[in-house]
């Protein structure tokens, strides 16, 4: 039996409990299920107990000796964070165009001229497999760092399928070797590559036929996702890249109605689709449709503050009944970070949402939009041991403190991984 981890007195722990049938939406949002002087006990990787410290050092009182301590006295206990959306297996970086947006190029004229995403797909079809994997390495520290434990990630920087395949089996040796869980998303319909520019249904048809078969076959993805935009893919050939992927087995998701309302809301309910993502420009239709069915709408203000663009109305979305989770969005080119914290701060400050709401949005609700909450997003018995510790007394001191990293330790798989905020030295050996 190896060592337990007790992690005794948090000033406020949030639970969640309760929440990992379904996504919480309304009301609901805002019920965290605190514990106050809360403490949690971890052994073999998993969640043991929770209760108040009293509670805990009486059920425990013979090992107490024997268990690591790590006392959260004045500190926020929250699940490990978990974003939903990322594109955090690239090459290189887009500077540049930032310069360019701010003297008033717009992202997609950039994107039509040849940079943009394509630019990106460039440098990452030019990385070995080393040089990437050892980028997106250092990433996912960063996200460590500001308290994730769990990140989607999404191919769709090869647009052929050597590269797509690259990015897939990076992540997938990223999930073997870093501490943080990665959850694979196939989106070869990120783009249509400059070459299928005039006959955009070659490419479908190659990735329906093909690369989807073969992603699936090879079991490196869950998901398959498409970039439904006015000029990328229409809604039509969206529906048949998403059906294509349930064919064989893949969870749907969507980048919908991001730069322009294009009915992508209203598509992510008709697929079933796990998520729909960005939602900047979803119509109220569109939003019903995702609340009757169940879709949680991934909001990314990350993206909208970093292409000056107004952010998703989430305030309407979780009035709607919409389960509403946050994420990064973390690519080279829309949202360039890997702070899930400035992004719950964002939810707050740019959609309405309260520090109560974008909590809930980071954990349990982003739990189910990557089809993980029955392990992950709340801390109860018998999930993961993965924990979140925050220098700050209460949740809402968390979001009106902002733009500072408060993460004080992480704990993954019942492992300190961060400690005082610096990655500890057991993160130098590998999770198996
Ligand atoms: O989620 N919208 C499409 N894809 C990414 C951006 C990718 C890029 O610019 O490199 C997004 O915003
Ligand atoms: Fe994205």
């Amino acid at each position: 039996m190896s060592k337990a981890l007790f992690i005794r007195n948090a000033s406020q722990l949030v639970t969640l409990q309760g929440s990992s049938k379904a996504p919480l939406v309304k009301d609901a949002m805002s019920e965290l299920k605190i514990i106050e002087n809360g403490s949690v006990w971890i052994e073999d990787g998993v969640i043991q107990a929770v209760g108040t410290d009293s509670e805990l050092k009486a059920k425990y009182a013979s090992r107490l000796a024997d268990a690591e301590v790590v006392d959260a006295t004045g500190k926020l206990v929250t699940p490990g964070l978990v974003d939903p959306h990322t594109h955090v297996v690239f090459a290189g970086s887009r500077e540049n165009e930032f310069n360019m947006r701010l003297q008033g190029a717009s992202y997609m004229d950039i994107m039509n001229a040849g940079g943009g995403i394509h630019a990106t797909t460039r440098a990452t079809q030019a990385a070995s497999h080393e040089q990437l994997f050892a980028e997106s390495y250092e990433r996912l520290n960063q996200f460590l760092r500001h308290g994730v434990t769990t990140v989607e990630a999404k191919s769709g920087y090869g647009m052929e399928w050597a590269t797509e395949l690259k990015q897939l089996e990076v992540a997938k040796e990223l999930n073997e070797k870093h501490v943080i869980d990665l959850v694979s998303t196939f989106m070869g319909a990120h783009a249509v590559p400059k070459e299928y520019k005039e006959n955009p249904e070659e490419f479908i048809d190659l990735l329906i036929n093909e690369m989807i078969p073969k992603v699936a076959e090879l079991g490196l993805a869950e998901f398959n996702d498409v970039f439904c935009e006015f000029g990328v893919f229409t809604p039509e050939q969206s529906r048949r890249i998403l059906e294509a992927g349930k064919k064989h087995g893949l969870l749907a998701k969507i980048h919908a109605d991001e730069i322009e309302p294009y009915e992508g809301a209203e598509l992510a309910a008709e697929v079933g689709a796990v998520s729909a993502d960005h939602l900047l420009k979803a119509s109220e239709k569109g939003m019903k449709a995702m609340a009757e069915k169940g879709v949680v709408g991934v909001l990314l203000p990350g993206t909208a503050y970093f292409l000056m663009a107004e952010s998703a109305n989430g305030r309407k979305m979780i009035d709607l009944g919409v389960p509403v989770a946050l994420s990064t969005d973390c690519n080279p080119g829309s949202s360039p970070t890997v702070s899930l914290p400035f992004i719950m701060s964002l939810g707050c400050l740019k959609m309405g949402m309260t520090p109560a709401e974008v909590l809930a949005a980071t954990t349990i609700n982003a739990a189910h939009a990557v089809n993980r909450a029955s392990e992950i997003g709340s801390l109860e018995v018998g999930k993961k041991g993965d924990v979140t510790i925050f220098n700050v007394p209460n949740y809402m001191k968390l979001q009106y403190s902002y733009g500072v990293n408060h993460v004080d330790t992480v704990v993954k798989n019942g492992a300190v991984v961060v400690k005082g905020g610096q990655l500890h030295e057991k993160l130098l050996v590998s999770k198996n």
